[in-house]
């Protein structure tokens, strides 16, 4: 057989076996981490991966090596086709897992039991709910909080995302902690990290030192157990003895985790992005629509991976609007 290069692997050595899909650019939240308030440009319905192409694209993908696949947006569940995708992605090798907002995510138990979606994970930034609603710019705490238990109770794994603001909601590390005695969910508090019109700055980001700092002085020392993290982990994790449920601190701007990533992502209008922070994009759908093969586009898309965060590799580089803003919004990257 002809000798089949390996164009998942990037010149630093790490293989991609995890990508990551968006569905979709709109969202029935507004979160302003994530989005600007005035909303992003939306790409003409004519540029978005039809499922069939999804489909195409993925098995490519599962063809050179990759096993995971995970759906993201916007807002994933509020595609109209979203039961065909699931299912066209379900007949392939791969584990298949879904981060959602958990506003309609009732709506969708039996089709993501069905086609084997285990791992689901959920935004939920803060237990209160005049707080959620001043992020999200929606009134929708209820339904969120109860599709948590909801999806706990039909027995998803399930993790929730937590993006940490200074003076925001870094007083409710604790009580986010404290969930995780009865429910077997991990939290995982996430630093702020600047997009494309999120307005980020430094001293609005709560750091893995910080939230440890909160952990520590809530917690005696040896009851705060640090957990071994799975190979690729984007996440540092933790839990409370005894308790059910753990955490975890995603550092991506104090201690990025690039040396074990193994990630690539999908846009919606079927870009390749080689790094969640990186401003260059290659175009699948163009060329598949053409008629060609992509895989020459992946291949030269992956070797130009950078090293670190998309080669803003000091925080100094980080903190330069003129290279952040150079991304999407990560509304259109799908988180
Ligand atoms: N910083 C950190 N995480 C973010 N997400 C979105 N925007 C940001 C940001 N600026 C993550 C959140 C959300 C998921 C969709 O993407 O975890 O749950
Ligand atoms: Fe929607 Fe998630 Fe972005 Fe919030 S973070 S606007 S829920 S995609």
């Amino acid at each position: 057989m002809k000798h089949q290069q390996n164009i998942l692997q990037d010149t630093h050595g790490r293989d991609h076996g995890y990508l990551r899909i968006s569905l979709i650019e709109r969202c029935n939240l507004r979160c302003s981490y994530c989005m600007p308030e005035e909303g992003v440009q939306l790409s003409p319905k004519s540029h978005l991966m039809t499922y069939e192409e999804i489909y195409e694209i993925a098995k490519t993908f599962v063809k050179h090596g990759v096993t995971k696949i995970r759906l993201t947006g916007g807002e994933p569940l509020i595609r109209k086709d979203i039961p065909v995708i699931l299912e066209k992605l379900a007949s392939l090798p791969v584990e298949l897992s879904i981060s959602s907002n958990a506003v309609i995510i009732h709506k969708f138990i039996d089709v993501l039991k069905l086609n084997g979606v285990k791992k689901i994970n959920i935004s939920l930034d803060s237990l209160d709910r005049e707080k959620f609603k001043h992020i999200t710019r929606r009134d929708q705490f209820d339904i969120v909080y109860k599709n948590m238990f909801l999806l706990i109770e039909e027995g998803f794994n399930v993790k929730v995302n937590v993006v940490l603001m200074k003076d925001f909601n870094d007083n409710e590390i604790i009580d986010f902690i404290n969930l995780t005695k009865d429910l077997p969910i991990s939290v995982r508090f996430i630093e702020f990290m600047p997009f494309d019109g999120n307005k980020w700055n430094m001293s609005k980001m709560v750091s893995y030192a910080e939230v440890m700092n909160y952990v520590n002085g809530s917690f005696s020392n040896e009851n705060i157990e640090r957990l071994q993290d799975a190979p690729n982990d984007t996440s540092k994790n933790y839990k409370i003895s005894g308790y059910n449920g753990s955490f975890a601190i995603i550092s991506s701007v104090t201690n990025p985790f690039c040396d074990s990533c193994n990630r690539l992502r999908l846009t919606a209008n079927g870009q390749l992005k080689n790094c969640l922070f990186s401003s260059s994009e290659s175009d699948l759908l163009t060329t598949l629509r053409a008629g060609k093969s992509i895989e020459p586009i992946i291949k030269k898309a992956v070797e130009a991976k950078f090293k670190v965060r998309g080669g803003m590799d000091t925080l100094e580089k980080l903190q330069e609007p003129k290279l952040h803003n150079n991304n999407r919004s990560m509304i259109t990257i799908g988180g």
